[in-house]
């Protein structure tokens, strides 16, 4: 694997072999690197748990993490993102883990670039180090993807996490259904009513609105979005007694989610940051082993 761009690139093996790594860290395995790798991480959105997490995650693994600051580069200055990264190489750079608004803005980096291209997000596009966070925290659960229903619930068209966990779960064998508004399903078939997938649901995921990603936006109060879509004490009462609730975070409380039922027992919400370090150890290590 020389870079991870899209979920739709990784063979299942592939797609399996990190999720034993990241089991592997997450039992207090070393890394498997004979050297340490220089790598940047290029934000040019906004993030908390995605940023900090490859972070750590690249610490972990041995390697020496080069600050950058996208509010303070040179793309400001009108730097292409190509010039930016063959930049950053000729300083030495291994890899670099990016987060762009451009949907496939890694396609002009593909010819020219020698250093490690992961995806950390391409705008309403793919986020795969966030899938297979998700498919990590799904197997530790349930131990097979094979049968299991997993609804994925909102911005489902503007959502790069409903798109890389649709196409990775499907082909793993699960039954994907979307419940979203008619705007917003997209590509995708979907329900407009919880009582068609709420009660047989293994996994409930639930999406933020996307609303930068709007151009004409389907308008919602949160009120009237929390009690069309949004996942109520009453709606998950009505859930499976070994269901569980995901949620990419960032959550907007009341709106996607009760409040109350952020930290409820069967919510992974937390638990999926946890595992995300782990995942993304998984990730770096597989990159970088394939570079001398
Ligand atoms: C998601 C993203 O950036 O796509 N967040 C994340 O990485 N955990 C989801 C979102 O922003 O709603």
């Amino acid at each position: 694997m020389k870079n991870l761009l899209s979920m739709e690139h990784l063979s299942n093996e592939e797609i399996l072999h990190i999720l034993d790594r990241a089991r592997d860290f997450e039992n207090g395995g070393k890394p498997q690197l004979s050297r340490s790798y220089n790598i940047a991480n290029l934000f040019f959105e906004p993030s908390t748990r995605t940023k900090t997490s490859f972070e750590m995650a690249e610490r972990r693994v041995g390697c020496t993490v080069i600050p950058f600051d996208a509010s303070f580069s040179s793309a400001v200055k009108g730097e292409t993102m190509y010039d930016t990264v063959k930049t950053l190489e000729m300083i030495g750079m291994d890899a670099v883990v990016i987060r762009a608004k451009e949907d496939e803005y890694y396609n002009e980096l593909l010819e020219g670039i020698n250093v490690a291209v992961i995806n950390a997000g391409d705008g309403a596009g793919q986020h795969p180090s966030q899938s297979l966070l998700d498919l990590y925290t799904i197997q530790k659960e349930f131990g097979t993807f094979e049968g299991l229903n997993v609804t994925i619930v909102g911005d489902v068209s503007h959502s790069r996490v409903a798109k890389s966990n649709a196409t990775a779960l499907t082909r793993l064998g699960a039954n994907v259904r979307f419940l979203c508004p008619k705007e917003w399903a997209g590509e995708f078939e979907a329900f407009h009513s919880w009582d068609e997938v709420l009660e047989d649901s293994d996994v409930v995921m639930l999406l933020r609105i996307q609303h930068e990603r709007h151009s004409v936006s389907k308008s919602f109060s949160k009120e009237s979005y929390h009690e069309q879509y949004g996942l109520t004490v009453e709606r998950e009462n009505r859930m499976k007694p070994d269901a569980i609730i995901m949620h990419p975070a960032p959550v907007n409380r009341d709106v996607e989610i009760t409040d109350e039922l952020v930290e409820c027992e069967r919510s992974r919400i937390f638990e999926q940051v946890r595992n995300g370090v782990f995942a993304r150890m998984a990730i770096v290590e597989t990159i970088l082993k394939e570079r001398p």
